[in-house]
């Protein structure tokens, strides 16, 4: 069985972006797969976060990858920060990536731009290496993302080579796994811009009410034309729009075209706020079934201690090939 592992930063209520491109693919691994899916909480130390708030988001997160459909019988579920070999590796890694390659991730550009050199953090810059630590530590070969993680995947590609390059056959080669339709979600305000937790504007939060969600569907911004047709260069907001649709009724984007052929913009938008908001609905039912079960804490410290035991396990392989005492 292939290991898969995928993780979400605890850095705000989650989009329907995140979902879509993320969260709603996890658990068909689960089945066929030796699957990890962990909350990225180290990570969202990288930019200022409340510490009540990030507590609170690791904890919702949570309970919304069982509501998602995870399975901690078959989903190793757990917290970066309570398993220790994620920093351990990312401090042996760091001497193997360059700063020049931090320099060019797009993640990093974006997040730093508004900021002066000294105020960025050094923990946002090398972001990069702890994400293949927390890859590698795993042996995970398939590892799911949206579109925007793409880069931090290859990148922690290229380090695993250098490393093995270097020591021999050490780790193993992930490589990132996009869905088709959905990989990249784009604002509703701003079809020409990703859907983002920071834009509560453009996105949908899994969480937001659903007259709220129907409201921003009915007003997303397309263009003057009428025809539903897929072209994100002329028409991004009405691709957009089917993006959503075709993931949510895991359809073709084809098959979106032929429905809604003769039809008004008007009509399609109610149609994707119908889908929408009944996929959160019950996302959400279930959300709060699983906040009043109590069962969130339990989950998370088995999760880790299954997680501790693989990753140490890689941790020691490392420790061996660099020449560090165990
Ligand atoms: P994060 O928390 O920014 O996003 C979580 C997942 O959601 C995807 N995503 C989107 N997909 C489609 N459309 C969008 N608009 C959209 N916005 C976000 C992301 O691509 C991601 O898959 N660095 C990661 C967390 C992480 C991680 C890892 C992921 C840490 N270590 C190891 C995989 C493996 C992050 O910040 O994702």
């Amino acid at each position: 069985m292939a290991r898969v592992l995928s993780g979400i930063k605890p850095t705000g209520t989650l989009t329907l972006g995140n979902y879509i491109g993320a969260l709603k693919r996890f658990p068909a691994f689960q089945t066929l797969h030796n699957s990890f899916i962990f909350i990225a909480d180290l990570h969202a130390l990288t930019l200022p976060i409340d510490p009540e708030v990030l507590k609170k988001n690791a904890f919702d997160l949570a309970a919304f990858y069982l509501a998602a459909g995870l399975d901690p019988e078959k989903t190793t579920l757990f917290l970066q920060s309570q398993v220790s070999a994620h920093a351990e590796l990312n401090t042996i890694l760091t001497n193997y990536a360059y700063m020049g390659e931090m320099a060019r991730m797009t993640q990093f550009k974006e997040k730093s731009e508004a900021k002066k050199e000294q105020a960025i953090g050094l923990g946002l810059f090398t972001y990069p290496v702890l994400m293949a630590a927390d890859i590698l530590l795993y042996d995970a070969e398939i590892v799911p993302v949206g579109e925007d993680q793409r880069q931090h995947v290859e990148l922690t590609r290229d380090l695993a080579q250098r490393f093995n390059h270097r020591y021999g056959d050490v780790l193993v080669m992930p490589k990132a796994e996009l869905s088709k339709v959905g990989a990249r979600v784009m604002s509703l305000s701003d079809p020409t811009k990703k859907m983002s937790k920071s834009d509560p504007k453009g996105n949908i939060e899994l969480s937001e009410d659903l007259a709220s969600v129907r409201k921003k569907i009915m007003s997303a911004v397309t263009d003057s034309d009428t025809i539903v047709r897929y072209d994100v260069a002329q028409k991004p907001g009405i691709s957009n729009l089917m993006t959503i649709y075709a993931s949510l009724k895991e359809i073709s984007l084809e098959n979106v075209e032929k429905t809604f052929a003769g039809q008004t913009y008007g009509m399609f938008k109610k149609a994707v706020a119908d889908v929408v908001c009944e996929e959160l609905q019950q996302l959400q039912e279930r959300y709060q079934s699983i906040v009043a079960s109590g069962l969130v804490h339990h989950v998370l410290k088995q999760g880790a201690q299954r997680a501790q035991s693989i990753a140490n396990a890689t941790l020691q392989r490392v420790k061996a090939a660099v020449g560090l005492w165990l």
